[in-house]
């Protein structure tokens, strides 16, 4: 167990398991959860032990969003002149993959972060919504387009003109969420999907993260080639030959990560 001041990072093998832990705000994030996730991040990223992490809050609240009481007196100059909620890019710069264990509520800054995840894993109580509008704001960390992107315009729309919740089984609907499971069993179930990730082969895990990330980042033909040259490069690992050794010899491969 590491020790960071907002979180909690238990090493379960090769699954990083990150708690938020602001029991008393509900997790919102402020600058100090940052700081600590990027730490963390970028330990997970740098520790070849560990193959796939997990990022979870409390039964109540995976996250109630950013902290406004950390922004409420903050100006247009201050925000701007220090590109606030900018270190979150960071976040999303991870190489390995992070599933997100959303129980409860997953709003504004919340529901972000749960987006900047891979993919989300929902316990059945879990609630997201991007009500920043009632603040008067909008959204801050990529909600406006990861949730376009996740949902379709209408429902993106709907939620970040009203402040209305999605529950678990919509966000399932949707495609916001992988799947549902129940709140009691979101963590273990997310623990165990990260831990069969982490033992596949590490640069497949890297290649595939890359490769369905850039459908969001290119046109299809871009994206396809971009898919065919890191299939292509997959060939050149022993990992590979590994694989396909052990699927004809009808045997579990391992994995040198080379
Ligand atoms: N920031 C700071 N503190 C927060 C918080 C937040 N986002 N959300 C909850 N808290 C605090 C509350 O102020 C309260 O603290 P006190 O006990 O000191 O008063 C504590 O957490 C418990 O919250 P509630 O008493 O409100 O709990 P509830 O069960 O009655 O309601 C809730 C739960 C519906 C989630 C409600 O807390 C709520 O509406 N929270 C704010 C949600 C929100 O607007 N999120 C968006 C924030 S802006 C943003 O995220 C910008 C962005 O794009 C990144």
């Amino acid at each position: 167990m590491s020790s960071y001041e907002t979180i909690l990072v238990e090493r379960r093998e090769a699954v990083t398991l990150v708690t938020l832990n602001r029991p008393q705000a509900l997790n919102a994030l402020n600058s100090q959860v940052l700081d600590d996730l990027l730490a963390a991040m970028a330990a997970f990223d740098a520790d070849a032990t560990q193959g796939c992490a997990v990022v979870t809050g409390s039964e109540r609240a995976f996250a109630a969003g950013a902290d406004i009481k950390e922004m409420q007196s903050q100006g247009f100059a201050d925000m701007y002149a220090h590109d606030f909620f900018a270190g979150w890019d960071r976040f999303t710069r991870t190489r390995k993959p992070i599933i997100a264990a959303v129980s409860g509520y997953a709003l504004g800054g919340g529901c972000e972060l749960a987006m900047m995840c891979d993919f989300i894993l929902a316990a059945d109580n879990a609630k997201f919504g991007q009500p920043e509008i009632k603040l008067a704001v909008s959204p801050g960390m990529g909600g406006s387009q990861r949730l376009t992107r996740a949902v379709g315009k209408a429902k993106a729309m709907e939620m970040c003109l009203t402040g209305r919740m999605m529950d678990a089984a919509e966000a399932e609907r949707a495609g916001l969420a992988s799947r549902v499971v129940q709140a009691a069993e979101v963590v273990e179930e997310a623990v165990k999907t990260a831990a069969t990730i982490a033992g596949m082969a590490p640069l497949a895990v890297l290649a595939n993260k890359e490769m369905v990330n850039a459908a969001f980042e290119t046109s299809l033909s871009a994206g396809v080639q971009f898919e065919r040259r890191l299939f292509h490069g997959l060939f050149g690992t022993a990992d590979q030959k590994e694989g396909m050794a052990a699927f004809v010899e009808k045997r579990p491969g391992a994995w040198t990560g080379k």
